[in-house]
């Protein structure tokens, strides 16, 4: 099968939204999904992005989006630069030929271009075989290793943080 990595383009977003909910649908959180391709295309490809996604492409005459890795810059006070690798899926007829493990060599060079000294990510507790793919990369457990938690506020608690709005 012939593929080539390119960068997301706006014209991606029915595919990338599709492969995001192929994504949750495997780690059994498919009903989570609320965003919309409208989203996408306002917060990836406005005046500020707030995400990146590198695609993989099967060629042909009919090309086909078959897996993707959605990314974004984050800062670390203590090291600096570091890509965050927010979603990394490849649809499973496509899985072992080593699309992923391209578009980690891509996100490597990116991170190594931009002067990152790492790469973050998260990864559901149930989802074995791909820390099993991480840790065969070298990736570290940090939750683990180091203890770390993670915490979210949703919108409600920073609603109540928040300044209030005059009705
Ligand atoms: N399915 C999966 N893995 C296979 C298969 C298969 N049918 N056949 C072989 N493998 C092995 C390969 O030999 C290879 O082993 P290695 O680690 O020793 O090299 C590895 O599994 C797959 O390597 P690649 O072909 O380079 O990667 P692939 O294109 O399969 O993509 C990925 C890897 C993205 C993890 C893919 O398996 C996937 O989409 N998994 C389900 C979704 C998922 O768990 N995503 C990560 C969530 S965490 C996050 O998003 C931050």
């Amino acid at each position: 099968m012939e593929y080539k990595l390119r960068k997301a383009e706006p014209r991606d977003v029915s595919d990338i939204l599709r492969l995001v909910k192929e994504l949750a649908k495997y780690e059994e959180m498919e009903d989570q999904v609320a965003l919309t391709e409208k989203d996408l295309l306002e917060d990836g490809f406005g005046d500020t992005p707030f995400y990146h996604c590198v695609i993989a492409e099967l060629q042909g005459d009919d090309p086909k989006v078959v897996g993707f890795a959605m990314y974004y810059f984050t800062y670390d006070p203590w090291v600096g630069k570091q890509l965050y690798l927010e979603e990394f899926y490849v649809m499973d007829t496509c899985r072992g030929l080593g699309i992923g493990s391209d578009i980690l060599r891509h996100l490597s060079d990116l991170a190594m271009k931009t002067r990152c000294t790492g790469m973050m990510f998260v990864v559901a507790e149930n989802n074995e075989p791909s820390m099993q793919f991480y840790k065969r990369r070298g990736a570290e457990d940090l939750s683990q290793e180091e203890g770390w938690r993670l915490f979210r506020f949703d919108k409600d608690s920073l609603v109540k943080m928040a300044t209030p709005t005059e009705e």
